[in-house]
């Protein structure tokens, strides 16, 4: 018998847009424990953002159940759920909405009714992490794709949460600051649930990669296991070998 507590169970979750014509999840279970780093890959269309909405309580479960560190996700406990939960979105539009950087990041940690030093320190902390010092007094619909991408990272990281998701983290990042991310990423004691398309940098940060079709995981197993299963990675349209063929090309003594 499992006897371990997971820190994230869902049993036979399903769930369907208003109007859709199929469930964008069918019938997930899953158990995620405390310290783990887990992927999320798929292609286009296969759920993972939802999933993720589900795991913050943005979207609740139409039949089966979410249950964080032993609470059941539904609307008497959505304050307990965002207090564990930080959920980078996919698109930081959707995201932020404050008028400055600064009142962005601030925002989280007015809620969670900290000190006011210990926001400011926090909002410094995060800012030199992220390398937005320079922008927290510039309006954030005024920044670029991958300034404001790093914008909502710093202020979820701001909050500490115990549960860090990130979908598509690394999406309009330069390399430099994917680079910063990666290790950032892999310095952070959480519990991390990654969504990526980006399969090098989920090599580099994850243990474990759920794979996600048509509102499914069909394989839950170590990233090394994803990595060698080239049938797997073909089948849904996840090769990134094209990339590496290309810094071959660049420099073959580099890369070889
Ligand atoms: N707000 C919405 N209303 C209706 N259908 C939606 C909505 N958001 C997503 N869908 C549909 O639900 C399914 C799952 O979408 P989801 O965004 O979870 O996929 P994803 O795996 O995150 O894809 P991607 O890799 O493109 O980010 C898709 O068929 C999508 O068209
Ligand atoms: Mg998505």
């Amino acid at each position: 018998m499992d006897k371990k507590k997971a820190l994230i169970h869902l049993q036979n979750l399903s769930f369907a847009y208003p109007h859709a014509k199929q469930n964008a999840l069918n019938g997930i279970d899953c158990k995620i424990f405390t310290h783990e780093s887990v992927a999320i890959v798929g292609p286009n269309g296969a759920g993972k953002s939802t999933l993720a909405n589900h795991l913050m309580g943005i979207l609740l479960a139409q039949s089966g159940s979410v249950v964080i560190d032993e609470i059941l996700v539904r609307p008497a406990n959505i304050g307990y759920v965002r207090d564990m939960v930080g959920l980078v979105f996919q698109n930081p539009n959707d995201q932020l909405f404050c008028p400055t950087v600064r009142e962005e990041i601030e925002f989280g940690l007015i809620n969670m009714k900290l000190p006011s030093r210990e926001i400011h320190d926090r909002v410094t902390e995060s800012a030199d992490i992220m390398n937005i010092g320079h922008l927290l007094k510039k309006p954030a619909h005024h920044l670029s794709g991958g300034e404001k991408k790093r914008v909502a990272i710093g202020a979820i990281l701001a909050m500490r949460p115990k549960i860090l998701i990130m979908d598509e983290p690394t999406a309009n990042l330069d390399p430099y600051n994917e680079k910063v991310l990666t290790d950032l990423i892999n310095s952070l004691s959480c519990t991390k649930i990654i969504i990526s398309h980006d399969l090098p940098v989920l090599f580099q940060t994850c243990q474990r990669a759920l794979v996600m079709v048509d509102g499914q995981i069909i394989r839950d197993f170590s990233m090394q296991e994803f990595m060698d299963d080239q049938d797997l990675i073909l089948e849904h349209g996840l090769d990134f070998r094209f990339k590496c063929k290309c810094c071959k090309a660049i420099h073959p003594e580099r890369f070889s």
